[in-house]
């Protein structure tokens, strides 16, 4: 063999070895939910379904109007309903901030926000915007939200530390971050332990990203409402 056709081939392979390095380390999609690097609690899947989160056994399950009256939502306020889904609690967000507040309905999944952006034109609801994030992302506008909310949907974050970073910038000094999971601590609740969040876990992994932890509101057949602060 000349020494070209050496050379040749020996660039060739290295070129094969690196598009393999690349094709298995950084083009290669996640298949399995991580573990959470700060209290090694197990990470969900991400819920696909509309139809399941649109069941009517939600009303006494989760009852939402209840929860939306404890949490207090107001006329005027801007708030990011964050995991929004089909837009179960958007549509009854959106009714109570009114005309003059607005809701960011923020999902990564844009089939479910479709399907959101279809009732808010059947209720006539104008004051809804969605948002289309990213795994580790939401995209939502800087220091702009009153109350940023994510029912049922912390446990799902697979980037939870970038997604609560992304969630301090947009709220405003003051503002409220609001996580409302299943109660962990209750084995009698019938949904899977990674679709449910323990106190305990959701302050130490909230507050190490810098948000002060405020109270924790009972009052719902199933759930907890974790209150956390923007400093
Ligand atoms: C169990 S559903 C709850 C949906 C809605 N909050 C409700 O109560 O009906 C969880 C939602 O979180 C969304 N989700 C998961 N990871 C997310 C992320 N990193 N950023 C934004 N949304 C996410 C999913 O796409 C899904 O719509």
């Amino acid at each position: 063999m000349t020494s070209a056709r050496v050379r040749f081939v020996v660039f060739a392979l290295v070129l094969a070895t690196a598009s393999l390095v690349v094709g298995t380390q950084v083009v290669r999609p996640r298949t399995a939910p991580p573990i959470h690097p700060i209290t090694g609690r197990q990470i969900a899947g991400i819920a696909t379904d509309a139809g399941w989160l649109d069941r009517r056994e939600r009303e006494t399950e989760e009852d939402p109007e209840r929860a939306l009256d404890l949490i207090g939502v107001t006329p005027g306020m801007s708030v990011a309903d964050v995991g929004a889904g089909s837009g179960y609690m958007t549509v009854r967000i959106a009714r109570r901030v009114g005309v003059t507040g607005r809701v960011y309905a923020e999902d990564i999944q844009p089939a479910l926000l479709s399907r959101l952006q279809d009732k808010a034109t059947v209720e006539q609801l104008t004051n809804i915007e969605p948002v289309l994030g990213t795994e580790d992302d939401a995209r939502l506008p800087p220091n702009t939200m009153d109350l940023v909310l994510l029912v049922d949907v912390y446990h799902e974050f697979w980037q939870p530390q970038s997604m609560l970073r992304s969630l301090r910038r947009t709220l405003k000094a003051g503002g409220r971050l609001i996580l409302m999971e299943y109660r962990k601590e209750d084995p009698t609740i019938p949904i899977a332990a990674t679709h449910k969040m323990s106190v305990a876990d959701a302050r130490t992994e909230v507050t190490a990203e810098g948000f002060t932890f405020d109270r924790v509101i009972s009052g719902l057949p199933r759930q907890h409402i974790i209150v956390f602060r923007q400093n």
